[in-house]
């Protein structure tokens, strides 16, 4: 992978206490701690494939517009592409990339150890269609992805923040919503799952409000997958007596 003038690219951070680590990369309101010290191996997998299939995102080195990531150059091909947001350890990630060899998926997330996972997976699995990017969503979004070139976004199980005072910190908000709308190509998809009822409400006002954006069913002719694999998370859920809901948006040609 190449730098991006004007994109801070970091192999890794130097070692620090983890958690500073990852609050740098997101607005302190919405980071919620993790345990995030890699194993040896999981160390060892990202110092040899990091440079070459991952990208951390920081802060800008400097003002003004930044060119969009080269998504040829990095992926060494011209094919549809998908964003997914908040990746986790990567389970629905890899397994959707396998199963559309043809489609390049980026995974986004800011939880290192969750990359770090998915990277090993990649590793033992020889796939060749994901790339990684760590840092917030929204400043990859705004500053690495141009209007009207992702088929995909994909948003599964985004931290609820259940109780009210925390909603502002929810990700799926009008702004980002729009955002991705703005990001998607006309003709392409927005795939969101969530466990939580009062989350899957507010993701459905939210979703059917943008006018970019129209509701649709699995199977309707769409660009790239929505059969997801069913993940520890999601196992969990259902063992809690949650059921998930699942929204489908196609951007307006
Ligand atoms: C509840 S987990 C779900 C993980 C995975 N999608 C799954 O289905 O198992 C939500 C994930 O989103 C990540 N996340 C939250 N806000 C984010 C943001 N602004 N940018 C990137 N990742 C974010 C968190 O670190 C966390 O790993």
């Amino acid at each position: 992978m190449h730098a991006q003038p004007g994109v801070e690219v970091r192999p890794d951070a130097p070692e620090e206490p983890a958690d500073r680590r990852d609050q740098r990369l997101l607005p302190a309101s919405t980071f919620r701690s993790r345990r995030s010290a890699l194993s040896d191996a999981q160390r060892q997998t990202w110092e040899r494939l990091w440079p070459e299939l991952g990208l951390s995102v920081g802060v800008p080195a400097a003002e003004g517009a930044e060119p969009a990531l080269d998504t040829t150059a990095w992926f060494g091909r011209q094919a549809p592409l998908v964003l997914e947001i908040g990746c986790g350890s990567g389970t629905s990630t890899l397994a959707m990339a396998q199963d559309e060899p043809d489609i390049d998926v980026i995974a986004v997330e800011i939880y290192k150890r969750g990359l770090a996972q998915l990277l090993c997976a990649i590793d033992r699995a020889g796939v060749g269609n994901i790339r990684l990017i760590r840092g917030n969503a929204v400043d990859v979004l705004q500053r690495l992805i141009a209007p009207e070139t992702l088929s995909g976004v994909r948003v599964f199980f985004p931290d609820p923040w259940p109780k009210a005072r925390h909603h502002k910190r929810r990700f799926l908000q009008p702004g980002t919503i729009g955002l991705i709308a703005d990001r998607l190509l006309p003709g392409g998809v927005l795939h969101v799952a969530t466990d939580h009822p009062g989350y899957a409400e507010h993701i459905g006002e939210v979703g059917d409000a943008e006018p970019r954006l129209r509701r649709v069913e699995p199977g309707d002719g769409l660009p790239v997958s929505v059969v997801r694999p069913t993940t520890k998370y999601e196992t969990k859920a259902h063992e809690a007596g949650s059921a998930v809901t699942e929204f489908i948006w196609l951007r307006h040609e």
